[in-house]
C-alpha cells in the first residue's frame, strides 16, 4: 500500500469577487448569529457536566459564541478509561485503515468544512481570513496528509536479517494514553497534537485551550465524521490545574504532547519527575513552549525586505504566533531607511473586526493577554531609555485591540529585548556597524529561548557567521525571510532551550516519539 503523496494545500486568496470569499462571509455571519452548546466527548458520547464557561469573540467580547461544559477530575478519569478501552482495538487496526480516517478528515476539511473551521478560528481566536486560511485550513490539512505519509515511512523502517532468521520491528504505539494540551494560537496545532500520535495507534485525552474550545469542537466533529472510533480522541475542555493534576496521577500516562507556556511545561515535567516510579512506562514529554524570536540584520541587508520581515513577522496575528518576530537588531547604517519604511508600513496597518477583510490585525485573545501586553506598553512609555516609535495605544471597550507597537530600546539586555510578550509589541535595538560580532553574541545570549530567528544579509560571509554563532539560538532559522509561517513538510518546526524539546512538528522526527517498537527475531 502507498498513502497518497502529500502536496501542500494551496492557500485560497479570499480576494474580492472570489467564491471562497462569499462563502466564508456567509458562514461567518451564520455562525456569529448562533450561540451553541459544547459538551465534552468521552468514548464518542456527549457529556454535559453543567459546570460551564463561555467562548466569546476577542474583537467583540460581549458576543457569546458558545457555552461549553468543563471537565473535572471525574471526567478525566472516565476519559482515560474510555481511551484505554479504545486502545485495544485501535492499536490493532491495520495501519492503512487508521490512516484512511485522517486522509478522509483532510478531504472533508479541504472541501466541505473549510469555511466552517476558518470562520470558527476567525470568530473565536480573532484571526483574519488569511491567517485563518493558512492555519485552520492549509496547515491542518497538511498535518493530516503529511503525517500519514510519515507514518508509512516510519513503518517501512525495518532491520536487516540473515540466513535462517527474519528480524522485524513491530512499531507498537505507546502503552497507555497521550495527554494532548493545545494552545489557542493555532487551530492546526490543536488538531495536530492529538491526531499525530493517534495515527500510530495511540489514544488521547485532549485538553483544548479555554480560548479555543470553539474551533476545537468543530475539529472533533470532522474527526468523528471521518470515522474516528469512539474513545480514540476524547475532547475535554476544562480548567487546566485540576485536569492536569488528575492526568499526572494516572499510572497509564504514556506521553504528553504539549504546546503552551514554558512555565506550565516545566511544572508538568517536574510533577512527572516526582512521580516517575508510579507510571507503567516512562512518559514521553514532547513540548513546544515559549519564544523571543529575533531578526538580526547585517549592514548588507536589503532594507525593504527587512522592513517587510519586521512588520509581517511582528504583527501578523497580533504577534501571537510562537514564532513572531519580537526582538530586532538593526545596524546604524541601515536604520534611517529601515525606520522610515517600517513606520510607513505600520501606519497603513488597519486594526479591527476581522469580519472586515480590509483589517490586517484583529484583537488579542483575551483580557489576560490584553493586560499583560499593555503592561509592557505602559512600561515602555515610562522607561527612560525606551522610545515608543509607533503605536503604544489600546482600547478594550469593544474588543481587546492593541495598535501595532514598535519600541526602540537602547540597552540590548533590557527586559523588553529578553522577555516573551506574545502580542503586537516589537522591540528594536540599533547597534553600531562595528559591533556586528558582539551583536550576534548578544542575540545568542540575552534570551533563554531558541524557537525561531532570522538573519537579513546579502553578504554571504555574514550569513555564514550568523548561522554559525546562532546555531543554538533558533530551531527554525530563516535567511532573508520573516521567522514565521513554517509550512508542514517544508520547514519542520520546533526549538530547543526554553522553547521546547525540539521534536519537529510536521516531520517524521515528531512521529517517532509516539511509537515504542518491539524487535522480533524469528529463527527458521
Ligand atoms: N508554525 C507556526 C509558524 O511557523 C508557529 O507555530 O509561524
Amino acid at each position: 500500500p502507498n498513502v497518497p503523496t502529500p502536496v501542500n494545500e494551496p492557500v485560497l486568496s479570499y480576494a474580492p469577487g472570489t467564491p471562497e470569499r462569499a462563502l466564508l462571509k456567509e458562514t461567518y455571519a451564520r455562525m456569529a448569529g448562533e450561540e451553541i452548546e459544547i459538551p465534552l466527548i468521552i468514548g464518542g458520547k456527549e457529556v454535559r457536566t453543567g459546570n460551564t464557561d463561555v467562548s466569546v469573540m476577542p474583537h467583540n467580547h460581549k458576543h457569546v459564541l458558545a457555552r461549553f461544559h468543563k471537565a473535572g477530575p471525574a471526567e478525566v478519569k472516565q476519559a482515560i478509561e474510555a481511551s484505554l478501552k479504545a486502545h485495544r482495538e485501535w492499536s490493532r487496526w491495520p495501519w492503512e485503515d487508521r490512516l484512511a480516517v485522517f486522509q478522509r478528515a483532510a478531504d472533508l476539511l479541504a472541501t466541505r468544512y473549510r469555511p466552517v473551521l476558518n470562520a470558527a478560528t476567525m470568530l473565536g481566536q480573532g484571526k483574519t481570513a488569511h491567517q485563518a486560511e493558512i492555519d485552520s485550513a492549509c496547515e491542518f490539512i497538511d498535518f493530516l496528509r503529511f503525517n500519514t505519509h510519515f507514518t508509512q515511512k516510519l513503518y517501512a523502517e525495518q532491520p536487516f536479517s540473515g540466513p535462517g532468521m527474519w528480524n522485524r520491528l513491530d512499531h507498537r504505539p505507546l502503552e497507555g494514553f497521550i495527554y494532548a494540551v493545545t494552545p489557542f494560537n493555532f487551530t492546526a496545532i490543536a488538531g495536530n497534537l492529538p491526531t499525530a500520535p493517534a495515527m500510530l495507534g495511540n489514544v488521547a485525552v485532549w485538553k483544548p485551550a479555554a480560548t479555543a474550545v470553539y474551533s476545537g469542537w468543530f475539529i472533533m466533529q470532522i474527526l468523528q465524521e471521518a470515522g474516528l472510533p469512539p474513545g480514540v480522541i476524547n475532547f475535554l475542555p476544562g480548567d487546566p490545574g485540576p485536569m492536569t493534576e488528575a492526568v499526572l496521577h494516572d499510572p497509564n500516562l504514556a506521553g504528553i504532547h504539549f504546546t503552551g507556556s514554558t512555565g506550565v511545561f516545566q511544572t508538568i515535567w517536574k510533577t512527572v519527575g516526582d512521580r516517575i516510579d508510579s507510571y507503567k512506562t516512562y512518559p514521553r514529554l514532547v513540548g513546544e513552549t515559549g519564544g523571543k524570536d529575533f531578526i538580526v540584520a547585517h549592514a548588507s541587508a536589503d532594507p525593504l525586505a527587512l522592513s517587510t520581515g519586521i512588520v509581517r513577522g511582528g504583527y501578523e496575528y497580533q504577534g501571537q504566533k510562537c514564532s513572531a518576530a519580537s526582538r530586532i537588531y538593526v545596524p546604524e547604517s541601515l536604520w534611517p531607511t529601515v525606520r522610515e519604511q517600517t513606520l510607513e508600513m505600520i501606519s497603513r496597518i488597519r486594526v479591527g473586526d476581522v469580519a472586515d477583510f480590509r483589517n490586517y490585525m484583529g484583537a488579542v485573545i483575551d483580557r489576560k493577554a490584553f493586560d499583560k501586553i499593555t503592561g509592557y506598553i505602559k512600561h515602555a512609555h515610562e522607561a527612560s531609555d525606551v522610545e515608543v516609535l509607533a503605536g503604544g495605544t489600546y482600547d478594550d471597550s469593544t474588543g481587546y485591540f492593541i495598535q501595532p507597537t514598535l519600541v526602540e530600546v537602547k540597552d540590548s539586555a533590557y527586559r523588553l529585548m529578553c522577555e516573551e510578550v506574545f502580542g503586537p509589541v516589537v522591540s528594536l535595538h540599533v547597534y553600531p556597524d562595528s559591533k556586528w560580532e558582539e551583536t550576534l553574541r548578544i542575540v545568542d545570549q540575552t534570551s533563554p529561548y531558541a524557537l525561531t530567528g532570522a538573519i537579513f544579509a546579502n553578504d554571504r560571509s555574514a550569513v555564514l557567521q550568523a548561522s554559525d554563532m546562532l546555531r543554538n539560538a533558533a530551531g527554525n532559522f530563516y535567511i532573508n525571510d520573516k521567522p514565521t509561517g513554517a509550512v508542514v513538510g517544508q520547514q519542520p518546526f520546533g526549538g530547543a532551550r526554553a522553547s521546547g524539546t525540539n521534536d519537529k512538528a510536521g516531520s517524521i522526527l515528531n512521529m517517532i516519539r509516539w511509537i515504542s517498537p518491539r524487535t522480533i527475531k524469528e529463527t527458521f
